[in-house]
């Protein structure tokens, strides 16, 4: 393992980041921020961010406010956003509407974007250019399917789709790029990989990154995403090169969220 694997270093500060997928409706945000937000608020040390789909952005903009109306202190942030710059892409969202809603964090190359809407790595490190280039901070996510894990090529896999992404990394703060490691087998099917798979991947992801690197493989927070609940985030997040997690069906359920999130702390 690198010397890079060393937890408590400042740069890395623990990150939860809820992603809601394609789910939600003004009524029932209302109701899942009312019912964690004072919780969530409470926590200190750990960096909360909440991605819900693209229309309810501004609800949260207005929900997560302090009251003066400043940035509260969870952030909030989009699933998606275009790899162009502003202009005639009908249906796409620029980086800079992102920013102009108030968005902090940007998901980009999760594993459903890649397997239904055809996001490949080129893809992946054009969206992330763009998003760091107008100030957004990225999630850049990665991870291999099961059959890619069974043939023993999950490294290779996770290896080609990080690299696919330095080059956007480069000369940006650290941290401000986040990667998130999803094995695909592990997202939404209650089958999470245990605190030593995910914490081989993640030294392995480490590693890779002090190849070119070595402050940015020391700085660079690594979430692990893939079926975290209440009852599995602190073992997970007790592990050296995992410094948080990206949160699907259990963002959704604020008393889960909740646990997770204080499991960060
Ligand atoms: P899950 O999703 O927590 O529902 O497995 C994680 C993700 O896809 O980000």
């Amino acid at each position: 393992m690198s010397t890079a694997s060393t937890r408590a270093v400042p740069g890395r500060r623990p990150m939860v980041a809820g992603n809601w997928k394609m789910n939600g409706a003004i009524a029932t945000n209302e109701q899942l921020i009312g019912a964690m937000l004072p919780a969530l608020e409470s926590i200190s040390g750990v960096d909360l961010v909440v991605c819900p789909p693209y229309p309810y952005l501004g609800q949260l903009r207005g929900a997560l406010a302090g009251a003066t109306g400043a940035p509260g202190p969870v952030a909030f942030g989009a699933q998606n956003v275009a790899a162009q710059a502003p202009g005639a892409f009908t249906g796409e969202v620029a980086a800079e509407m992102l920013v102009d809603l108030g968005c902090r964090w940007v998901i980009i190359g999760h594993s459903e974007r890649r397997a239904f809407f055809a996001e490949d790595d080129a893809t992946v490190l054009a969206k992330t250019k763009r998003a760091l280039e107008v100030g957004l901070n990225v999630i850049v996510c990665v991870g291999e399917s099961l059959q890619e894990r069974e043939a023993g090529r999950a490294e290779t896999v996770v290896g080609t789709q990080l690299a696919a992404v330095l080059p956007a990394f480069a000369q940006i703060a650290h941290e401000r790029c986040v990667v998130a490691y999803e094995p695909v087998w592990a997202i939404g099917t209650g089958k999470t990989a245990t605190p030593e798979t995910a914490q081989q991947m993640h030294a392995f992801i480490r590693a890779e990154l002090a190849r070119h690197d070595e402050d940015m493989a020391r700085d660079t927070r690594i979430l692990y995403g893939g079926s975290v609940k209440g009852a599995n985030a602190a073992s997970l997040f007790s592990q050296a090169d995992i410094d948080g997690g990206l949160i699907g069906g259990a963002a959704l359920q604020p008393d889960e969220f909740i646990t997770i999130c204080r499991a960060a702390a």
